[in-house]
């Protein structure tokens, strides 16, 4: 049974571990949104860790405007970067262990089979150089943490492309779509599950190290969008188009699928599938907010 503290609980992956939450008893959550806990704030990090006697910190929070952030450098630097130096130095002095959550973009090397933990990381956009800089100082302040890189990170809360393209889909008759960046898409739920399990059965803390994790299976964001329409039966008719015809303040990477195997020989977990955790999570229903 474990004191947890989560950071950034109003976002996306925060959202789920709450709801999730009411399935896995025995534990102390402390779910602190950005207003009752912001991590550029070293003191309070400290005084919140020190005060609720917390066994496991689960940084959520991040700034996550992945084209915002190649004009606010400094605030992105701030959050994404600087701010879990701050966590990890808490979580060391007051011996907890720290989960941080990090980005398929790390990697943005060229490759073109699924990344594995290993593989060089060449991040190239701010969002991405910030988001390897906070590991870098995670794991340089805490030895006693763990890093879950992710990508398209989706949830019936929040912002992101799902909730876009349900919006959009109904609002026009055509759209078109980038159909040359492959990746995997994670529902924010099964990553909120996997974190909660990894808890549950106390396997993170002899496992630190970094991890991938998204939804099984291989997509494009082309594609992705065609499963949402065609569950949602939304008429929209959908172009597929090059990335340099949709040009983007920050660049991303053309193949950017994530390895899930050492994370599921490590920790004994299956992920699903993502058009079934899609489908999950339309059939849920998307929440306006
Ligand atoms: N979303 C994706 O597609 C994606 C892809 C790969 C990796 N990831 C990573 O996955 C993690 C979770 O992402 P998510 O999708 O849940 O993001 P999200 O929905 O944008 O949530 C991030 C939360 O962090 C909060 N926050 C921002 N600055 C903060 C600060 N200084 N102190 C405390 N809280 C702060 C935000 O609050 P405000 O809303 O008030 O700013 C927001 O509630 C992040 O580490 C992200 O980098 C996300």
């Amino acid at each position: 049974m474990a004191n947890l503290l989560i950071t950034g609980a109003g976002g996306q992956l925060g959202r789920e571990l709450k709801y999730l939450s009411q399935y896995h008893g025995g534990h102390t959550y402390h779910f602190l949104p950005r207003d009752s806990l912001d991590i550029t704030d070293e003191q309070a990090i400290d005084t919140q860790i020190r005060e609720h006697d917390i066994d496991v910190v689960i940084n959520c929070a991040a700034y996550t405007a992945v084209d915002k952030a190649e004009e606010e450098v400094a605030l992105a630097q701030k959050i994404n970067a600087t701010a879990p130096g701050f966590l990890a130095k808490a979580c060391a002095n007051h011996q907890a262990f720290l989960i941080h959550i990090s980005t398929d973009y790390v990697y943005h090397n060229g490759m073109d089979r699924p990344l594995v933990e290993s593989d060089p990381c060449h991040p190239q956009s701010v969002y991405a150089r910030t988001k390897l800089e906070g590991e870098i100082a995670t794991r340089t302040y805490a030895a006693h943490s763990l890093i879950l890189r992710t990508s398209w990170v989706y949830s019936t809360y929040g912002k992101n492309f799902v909730k876009t393209m349900a919006r959009l889909g109904a609002e026009r008759d055509q759209l078109r779509i980038v159909y040359d960046q492959v990746g995997a898409p994670t529902y924010a739920r099964d990553l909120a599950r996997a974190i909660l399990q990894m808890v549950k059965d106390d396997q993170y803390r002899k496992n630190p190290g970094i991890y991938n994790f998204s939804n099984e299976g291989v997509t494009s964001w082309y594609d992705f969008a065609l499963s949402i329409f065609t569950w949602l039966d939304l008429d929209c008719q959908v172009t597929p188009i090059r990335s340099e015809a949709y040009p983007t303040p920050a660049k991303r990477p053309a193949y950017s699928v994530l390895d899930k195997q050492l994370f599921k020989d490590t920790f004994g977990q299956s992920i699903p599938h993502w058009q079934e955790s899609l489908w999950a999570c339309l059939d849920e229903g998307l929440t306006a907010e």
